[in-house]
């Protein structure tokens, strides 16, 4: 370390790892090259999570004194090493990097110099014009990728918010709030949460990984969904919750349909059917509201919160049965279009049953439910 020029800032690439024993020899090599020809004070953290597969004495053979291998035996997963990586990190400039050599290393001096000219979060792009990626890559993969890069759009403009590849100045973590590990998009989360005013994307060409196989899993995956609605949540707040909400009554119309048919099927009146069928979606709406919609209160009794929905929900009913009446009666041309005074009604109904939902079922505990306040009176 101390051979920084003047001017050149000091970098701590983190690279997560898991079984990449076969890249990192040659990542090392490629990163020192970068290292020795741009005079930079660079160390980097290898965050591995106990691979056992010969990565240890790979690092330790390489011999690199400004290489760290931080060997991680709890807390696993891509984002939580990454995290780890950013506590550990001496240097001013944090980059992450794949270990895979699908990220190349050649492009780090241009990382760096776009923050150094202004931007405070640099990303290396498949989707931007001069990036792409290798042939190989299969129409499953690739349309993966656009669908998951879609999803983003409400969050970022960016065009692959979903790359792995990327820099920024530890200072943009200084006010940031807690980071969330959960799957494996931790470029979005730092992204979204650090409220990036200047972020540029610059072009790379991403290469197939050089030997090993890849780590994400289908469940990783599924995380992302979490991710994102977590995301909302942060950045949209209620009014992600009542999108939630929203779907989840409308997942309700699908249960309640299905059991109604399948009901029928079975020979049971058509009256009774429906009456079960309603009591269905009010279930499985309660269901998915207290494990998503308001996760929030799920330390709580059910109990008393299902009977709580069900009562909200039979509330909205009237509520919307109300509107939709006095529709009719204020505007008496809905008379020959019922539909009209029956959206009035059910937007109605949803917004009353939201707002009791959210606000007596499943409110947020006051501080005053604490136990430790109750000693002041
Ligand atoms: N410490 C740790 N723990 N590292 C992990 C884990 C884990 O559980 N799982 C994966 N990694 C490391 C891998 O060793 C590799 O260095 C890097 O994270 C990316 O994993 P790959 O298995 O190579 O994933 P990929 O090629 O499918 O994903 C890449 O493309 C995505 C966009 O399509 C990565 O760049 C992702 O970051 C990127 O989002
Ligand atoms: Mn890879």
């Amino acid at each position: 370390m101390g051979n920084a020029h003047a001017g050149t800032p000091s970098v701590s690439v983190i690279v997560p790892t898991y079984k990449e024993a076969l890249n990192l020899p040659v990542l090392i090599e490629r990163v020192e090259a970068v290292r020795d020809s741009g005079h930079l004070d660079l160390e980097m953290l290898i965050m591995d999570d106990d691979s056992r597969d010969g990565t240890e004495e790979a690092v330790a053979s390489m011999n690199r004194d400004w290489v760290r291998l931080i060997v991680r035996t709890s807390d696993r997963g891509l984002s939580a090493a990454v995290l780890d990586g950013f506590r550990q990190a001496r240097h001013e400039i944090f980059l992450v990097m794949d270990a895979d050599l699908s990220h190349p290393p050649e492009t780090i001096p241009e990382m760096l110099h776009r923050l150094c000219s202004g931007a405070d979060f640099v990303l290396g792009s498949r989707y931007v014009k001069g990036g792409s990626t290798e042939e190989a890559w299969g129409f499953l993969r690739w349309i993966n990728s656009k669908v998951a890069t879609l999803l983003a759009r409400p969050f970022t403009r960016l065009k692959d918010p979903m790359s792995g590849f990327f820099a920024f100045h530890r200072s943009l973590l200084d006010n940031a709030p807690p980071m969330n590990p959960v799957g494996y998009k931790i470029g979005l989360e730092v992204l979204v949460k650090c409220n990036c005013r200047n972020a540029v994307e610059i072009p790379i060409y991403f290469h197939q990984r050089f030997r090993g196989e890849s780590k994400l899993s289908l469940r990783e995956q599924l995380l992302y969904l979490e991710h994102l609605r977590r995301l909302a949540e942060y950045k949209y707040g209620d009014w992600a919750r009542f999108m939630e909400f929203s779907f989840v009554g409308f997942s309700g119309t699908f249960v309640n349909l299905a059991v109604l048919t399948l009901l029928v099927w079975l020979g049971m009146p058509v009256r009774a059917a429906v009456a079960v069928a309603i009591f269905s979606a009010m279930f499985t709406n309660f269901l998915l509201n207290r494990q998503f919609t308001f996760s929030y209160a799920r330390d709580r009794h059910w109990a008393g919160q299902l009977l709580g929905f069900v009562g909200a929900s039979s509330l909205g009913a009237l509520v919307n049965y109300i509107v939709t009446l006095s529709v009719l009666h204020y505007w008496p041309f809905t008379e020959r279009f019922p539909q009209i005074a029956a959206l009035f009604g059910i937007v109605a109904g949803l917004a009353s049953n939201y707002l009791l939902s959210r606000y007596i079922v499943f409110k947020k505990p006051a501080p005053a439910d604490y136990p430790a306040s109750r000693e002041r009176n």
